[in-house]
């Protein structure tokens, strides 16, 4: 059983190949490997192929993109890996799939803090870790991360599980800032303000707000407003609360990147450069603003007007890649004080 489905993987991975070779042999291509998805993206490559010529090829999917690369190895067809989030940037780069981009281009438009020091990841929009405030029931205008562990919000707060690798980066920038033990200790604060065992997704922290069961929910700031806009069944999710864009005490807001990889070998390296370098052009960077509802990584591009409601966006200045290195002691943490429980 085991064998077949080794088996069944290894023909799947092998005629993936052949049919990239084939289209590979025309020239003028990049093949990219997503966990965005294809309904979101796919307006960026559209434009990239008729502003460059190259044609894109995509292979999209929502897990084991890294494992599939490197099952492939030397043959792997990938050149370029899209994905949302520190924590599967990071288990890229950890899956040793990934080699430094080298580019003037990156390293000019998308600021310090926002790339690998090595260079193995870039930064191409943004999202926060913010709060979706019941309308009714919250008063206050202001809210730092610390004071979600004060006891005023016992039994009022709504937040999907704890090992989500949004909250674990949220939980990692703590750790980051303040250390273990006071993590640890904001942790079980936070816990215990719970008005149910972690649960859902983003929207449902909204949905839970909006039907009384919190007064405040933790979400990403797209989707509210993809609720808001593009969802007319959720729009009164969004309508019952308001998004508060909290900050660290004296620091700023938590940021996470939508990031982009070059794969160790890939075979279209110099167009998969040109992709990475597109994707942070002024055109596409007005068009995740739009489209995605994330804050464009190049100054001087607009964010959508719905972004811009909650107000402006003071991102916590701390290094993305120190919030890659304190992850797994988040997730530690997490278990250790059963969050989940
Ligand atoms: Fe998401």
């Amino acid at each position: 059983m085991i064998y077949l489905r080794v088996l069944a993987a290894s023909a799947a991975v092998l005629s993936l190949t052949m049919s990239f070779v084939s289209e590979a042999a025309a020239n003028g291509e990049v093949n990219v490997y997503t966990y965005r998805e294809t309904k979101l993206i796919q307006p960026l490559f559209d434009a990239f192929s008729k502003d460059t010529g190259i044609k894109v090829n995509v292979v999209s999917a929502s897990s084991g993109l890294e494992q599939r690369m490197k099952a492939e190895g030397a043959n792997s067809p990938a050149d370029v890996l899209l994905t949302v989030d520190i924590g599967r940037i990071d288990e890229a780069v950890q899956a040793g799939v990934t080699q430094p981009i080298k580019s003037e281009v990156i390293d000019k438009v998308v600021p310090a803090q926002y790339r690998d020091p090595d260079g193995h990841w870039a930064g191409i929009s943004m999202r926060a870790r913010v709060i979706y405030a019941s309308k009714d029931r919250v008063k206050q205008d202001k809210i730092t991360y610390e004071e979600l562990a004060d006891p005023k919000w016992k039994g009022k707060i709504c937040i999907r599980s704890g090992q989500h690798i949004y909250n674990n980066a949220l939980f990692a920038a703590y750790a980051a800032k303040y250390g273990e033990a006071k993590a640890e200790e904001w942790l079980r604060g936070l816990k215990a303000n719970l008005a149910q065992k972690p649960s859902g997704g983003d929207r449902e922290a909204a949905r839970d707000v909006a039907a009384g069961k919190c007064d405040i929910g933790i979400g990403n700031t797209y989707y509210w407003a993809l609720m808001m806009n593009n969802d007319p069944e959720k729009k009164p999710w969004a309508e019952a609360t308001r998004v508060i864009l909290p900050t660290f005490e004296g620091g700023g807001t938590h940021v996470n990147l939508s990031g982009v990889l070059l794969a160790k070998n890939a075979p279209n390296k110099a167009n998969g450069i040109k992709l990475i370098e597109w994707l942070v052009s002024e055109q596409a960077q007005q068009m995740y603003a739009d489209q995605n509802y994330e804050y464009p990584v190049r100054s001087g591009v607009a964010v959508n007007a719905t972004i811009a409601g909650y107000g402006k966006l003071g991102p916590d200045p701390l290094p993305i890649a120190k919030i890659a290195a304190n992850r797994k002691a988040a997730a530690s943490l997490v278990d250790k004080v059963g969050f989940d429980n």
